[in-house]
């Protein structure tokens, strides 16, 4: 196993625990040799995926950047099933794997293709803006993607006072306040970042004097009280800028431990919420995903091409 890899983990876990993933590690390094294959993870894997084994770790956006630019011809994504439909979006000749099959979204799975047929019925004139935790049949009906990360700048860049952006209403309310334009949503949640609430945050201020960072998904009160409301990579620049010493991150529990691998000084403040569906990918759904070339991601054509579109019109912003 690579040196630097070894450090880093060896930074984020028990040696014992260390000795146990060793051979897993070892087999998953050997298969992407042998596939040709690369690994993208997002910000909300374990240390053991992201230090272990991924080759790239970002943010939903990076990930498609990543991936738009990719020449490896089969990429494992540790993240959940839009980020590994967003992949097979951009890049439609790679074979793109998903190592878990129970990696949903809440988000996701609040609304599908014919709800936004309704949505146009009723607001005409209105352009759609679907979050990229969507699936590919909802992001083939609408104008453009976002991400929490160029979520504002999309809606910016419609030019208009009033859009709708589906499905998560507190991104909604994030973009609304940072631009000023009326933004319809379809009601979603994260039933992660749902959990937190401005009372959690008023009390590890009390306590801890915490600088509050927060994701958009989190409720309008607790985005109001934090210091910083951004994407996790947003948060994850913040900290390497800012460096603070004690930090409250109002997000999914993992996000902390993979900051601490480069900012071990930054003592975090946890009421750790876990996302089951991230947290269904492992170490040895990556070693069965590589060895069987499954659950491959497939989008079927007519709908991949609307979807494309909407996805590469938001990487032209
Ligand atoms: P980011 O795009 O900020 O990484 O968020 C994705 C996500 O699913 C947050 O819950
Ligand atoms: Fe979806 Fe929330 Fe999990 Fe992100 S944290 S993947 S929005 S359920």
């Amino acid at each position: 196993m690579e040196d630097d890899r070894l450090t880093a983990l060896r930074r984020a876990m028990p040696e014992a625990e260390l000795e146990l993933a060793r051979p897993t590690l070892a087999r998953i390094a050997a298969l992407k040799t042998a596939r040709e294959a690369v690994i993208v993870a997002h910000n909300y894997q374990t240390p053991l995926i992201t230090a272990g084994v991924a080759d790239f770790v970002g943010d939903s956006l990076a990930m498609a950047r990543f991936a738009a630019r990719c020449a490896a011809p089969v990429i494992v994504v540790c993240g959940v099933h839009f980020m590994a439909e967003s992949v097979k979006l951009l890049c439609p000749d790679k074979t793109v794997l998903l190592p878990s099959a129970h990696a949903g979204c809440s988000l996701a799975e609040s609304i599908g293709a014919d709800d936004i047929r309704e949505l146009r019925r009723r607001h005409p004139d209105c352009p759609v803006v679907a979050y990229v935790n969507t699936s590919a049949a909802v992001k083939a009906e609408v104008d453009i993607c976002c991400t929490s990360a160029n979520a504002v700048e999309v809606a910016r860049s419609l030019g208009v006072r009033r859009l709708i952006m589906v499905p998560d209403r507190h991104l909604a309310d994030y973009v609304a306040a940072r631009t000023g334009l009326e933004v319809l949503h379809s009601g979603g949640a994260c039933e992660v970042h749902v959990r937190y609430s401005g009372t959690d945050v008023d009390a590890y201020r009390r306590e801890a004097g915490a600088v509050v960072l927060a994701h958009p998904e989190c409720p309008r009160e607790v985005q109001e009280r934090a210091d910083f409301v951004g994407s996790t990579g947003a948060m994850a620049e913040y900290l390497a800028t800012h460096r603070p010493r004690r930090v409250l991150l109002l997000t999914e529990c993992s996000m902390a431990d993979n900051v601490a691998l480069r900012q071990p000084e930054i003592e975090f403040m946890r009421p750790c919420n876990l996302c089951s569906h991230m947290k269904s990918v492992s170490l040895a759904g990556i070693e069965g995903s590589l060895e069987r070339l499954g659950l491959r991601i497939e989008v079927e054509a007519s709908v991949a091409e609307r979807a494309r579109r909407s996805v590469e019109r938001m990487l032209a912003i």
